[in-house]
C-alpha cells in the first residue's frame, strides 16, 4: 500500500505531476467537486494543529468526499494505552486515508506498517512533516517558476522544525540550490541531516547565527518558529525563543523578489507589519496546501485501488 511517510517517497516526477494536478484544481475546481465521492478520509491527529488538520479536511470535503476523526490524543484510546499499530488496523476497517500527526518520530511510519489503507504523515514529533513541504514546493514554484538555481535560507529552530527537515530533503534533488543555514548554535541542523542530505548530494551550504549577513544572499526566506513543545526546559526556550524577529528594517539588504516564507503558526518571528509586503508568501503557503493536499489524496486513493 503507497502511503507518504517522508518527502523522498515522492520522486522528482511525482512531485511535478502533484504540482501539476494542483494547478489544474486551481483553475478547475468544479472538475473536481466529486471525485472521492463516497471516500472518508480519517485525521488521527495526536498533537495540536490549526492548518494542516483543517486543510486536509478541506480538502476532502472540496473532492466530494467525508471526514472521520479526533483532534487530541485524550479523546482517543491512545489515552487507554492502545499501540499506533493497533489505531492504524482498526481505522482501515472505517476510512479509506489516514492523516496522522504523533509527537513520536517514526508513528506514522509504524501506522502505514500496519494500516490496510494508505497513510500519510501529517507530521511525526521532531522529524518529518511531507505535506508542509508540498505546500511549500507549490508556493516556490509559484513564486519563482522553478527549484532550480536558488539560494534558499532556512531560519529559527533548524533543530526540532520538521518542515524544515523536509523541505530540505525535497529541494537537495534540484539543480544548482545552496542553503543558508541560520540558527542560534543550540538549534542548528542536526548532524544526521548534513551527512545524509548534504554532504551526500554535494550541496553547497553554510551556517551562520547572522540573519542580517545572509539576507542580501536569499532568494527565500524560510522563517520558523522556536519550537517549544520539543524543549525540555522552559529556560532554555525563553532565552532563545526571539533569537530572529524578522521586522521590515531587516528587509532594507534583501533582494526585491525575495520570497518570505513561513510554515505558521508564527509567534515573534516576524512582525505583522511585514505582511503587507509583496514579498510575504505565508499565507499564500496556507492556501497552496490545500490545493497539494487534494492532489495527494487523489494520487493515494487511486493507486490504493489498483
Ligand atoms: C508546523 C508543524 O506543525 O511542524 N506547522 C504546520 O503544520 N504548518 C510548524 C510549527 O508548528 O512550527
Amino acid at each position: 500500500m503507497r502511503s507518504l511517510i517522508d518527502i523522498l517517497d515522492l520522486s522528482v516526477k511525482e512531485i511535478e505531476e502533484l504540482i501539476a494536478v494542483a494547478c489544474d484544481i486551481i483553475e478547475n475546481p468544479a472538475k473536481y467537486a466529486e471525485t472521492c465521492r463516497g471516500k472518508k478520509l480519517a485525521t488521527l491527529f495526536f498533537e495540536p494543529s490549526t492548518r494542516t488538520r483543517l486543510s486536509f479536511e478541506a480538502a476532502m470535503y472540496e473532492l466530494g468526499g467525508n471526514v472521520i476523526g479526533f483532534s487530541e490524543a485524550t479523546s482517543s484510546s491512545a489515552a487507554k494505552g492502545e499501540s499506533v499499530a493497533d489505531t492504524a488496523k482498526t481505522i482501515s476497517c472505517y476510512a479509506d486515508i489516514i492523516a496522522m500527526r504523533h509527537p513520536k518520530e517514526g508513528a506514522p511510519l509504524v501506522a502505514s506498517q500496519n494500516a490496510t489503507i494508505p497513510v500519510i504523515n501529517a507530521g511525526d514529533g521532531g522529524h518529518n512533516h511531507p505535506t508542509q513541504t508540498l505546500a511549500d514546493l507549490l508556493t516556490i514554484y509559484r513564486e519563482k517558476g522553478g527549484f532550480d538555481n536558488l539560494t534558499v535560507g532556512f531560519c529559527g529552530d533548524l533543530k526540532f522544525g520538521r518542515t524544515v527537515h523536509s523541505l530540505i530533503s525535497a529541494l537537495s534533488r534540484y539543480s544548482n540550490v545552496k542553503f543558508v543555514l541560520i540558527s542560534p548554535e543550540e538549534l542548528k541542523l542536526p548532524s544526521y541531516i548534513k551527512k545524509d542530505v548534504l554532504k551526500k548530494n554535494g550541496i553547497p551550504y553554510e551556517q551562520t547565527t547572522s540573519l542580517e549577513e545572509a539576507m542580501p544572499k536569499l532568494d527565500i526566506l524560510y522563517m520558523t518558529r522556536v519550537q517549544r513543545e520539543r524543549f525540555f526546559n522552559e529556560e532554555d526556550y525563553l532565552r532563545l525563543k526571539d533569537s530572529y524577529v524578522l521586522e521590515p528594517n531587516k528587509l532594507k539588504n534583501a533582494k526585491e523578489d525575495l520570497c518570505i516564507m513561513h510554515p505558521l503558526p508564527r509567534v515573534n518571528e516576524i512582525s505583522v507589519s511585514i505582511d503587507s509586503d509583496k514579498r510575504a508568501c505565508y499565507f499564500k503557503q496556507v492556501l497552496n496546501g490545500k490545493y497539494m493536499r487534494m492532489a495527494l489524496i487523489l494520487k493515494l486513493l487511486k493507486e490504493a485501488q489498483k
